[in-house]
């Protein structure tokens, strides 16, 4: 791996999780859980690599339409793996951002990701940007209803960048989705334009160091141009 290349922000769409379960004929629950034992080795490894921003896609607008035992079912292991992993987050120096829209999360899932927020607001590592409840279309709605809040009448890029969920986040260098599909399904859709895209078979709970640094290595043999020759 080129250490001088290593982007600043990867973007994950984590998908398979209901494959996988499925597969080894365990329920769907089964296989969210695996996946947040992936979620933790994969955070280690961006550490490990000197990435700066990791967003997780965790939980669409559109998931909402899922039975509701699986969406509780969601909502609680988020709320169990938050309040888990908190104290070593603060410890490891891991800056938690949440990217969505709070309705109509329950006030049990506000607490604990406000705490979570909170709690980490002043770490200077890895910040760990959790898309949940986070649709790209309804964020830049929020962005340019804010900005017709100031009373503006027309917006330039730089504006709608400017009140996005989190302005500060640079854009995702190289975006990943596990399980085979190849599409953004309302991911970083304004972030996403010069994105680098890297699409795998894994599923997302089988998902480790070794295929996110698989997913770094092609990245680092892309060429980027922007537009450029
Ligand atoms: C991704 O896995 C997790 C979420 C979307 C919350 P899925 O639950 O979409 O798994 P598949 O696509 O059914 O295999
Ligand atoms: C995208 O996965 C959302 C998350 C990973 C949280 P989905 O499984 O919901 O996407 P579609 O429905 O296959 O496009
Ligand atoms: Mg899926």
């Amino acid at each position: 791996m080129q250490q001088n290349k290593i982007p600043q922000h990867v973007a994950i769409i984590m998908d398979g999780n209901g494959r996988w379960a499925k597969q080894k004929h365990l329920p769907r629950l089964a296989g969210h859980n695996a996946g947040a034992r992936a979620v933790e080795r994969t955070l280690k490894a961006a550490q490990k690599a000197g990435v700066k921003f990791l967003t997780l896609y965790a939980f669409s607008t559109e998931n909402w339409s899922r039975p509701k035992e699986e969406i509780d079912g969601l909502m609680k292991l988020l709320c169990q793996t938050l309040e888990k992993y908190t104290k070593d987050a603060v410890k490891n120096n891991i800056r938690l951002w949440i990217s969505g829209e709070r309705e109509p999360l329950s006030p049990a899932v506000l607490q604990q990701t406000d705490q979570a927020v909170k709690a980490t607001s002043q770490n200077t590592g890895l910040t760990l940007n959790l898309a949940l409840n986070y649709g790209a279309q309804q964020e830049i709605v929020h962005a340019v209803n804010a900005l017709v809040a100031t009373g503006k009448k027309s917006f330039s890029p730089q504006d709608i960048q400017a009140h996005l969920y989190h302005p500060d986040l640079p854009n995702p260098e190289l975006i990943i989705r596990t399980s085979g599909e190849e599409r953004l399904s309302n991911f970083l859709l304004w972030q996403a334009a010069y994105s680098e895209f890297y699409f795998t078979p894994v599923l997302w709970p089988d998902f480790d160091e070794a295929e996110f640094n698989k997913a770094l290595q092609s990245y680092q043999n892309r060429k980027r141009r922007f537009g450029g020759i």
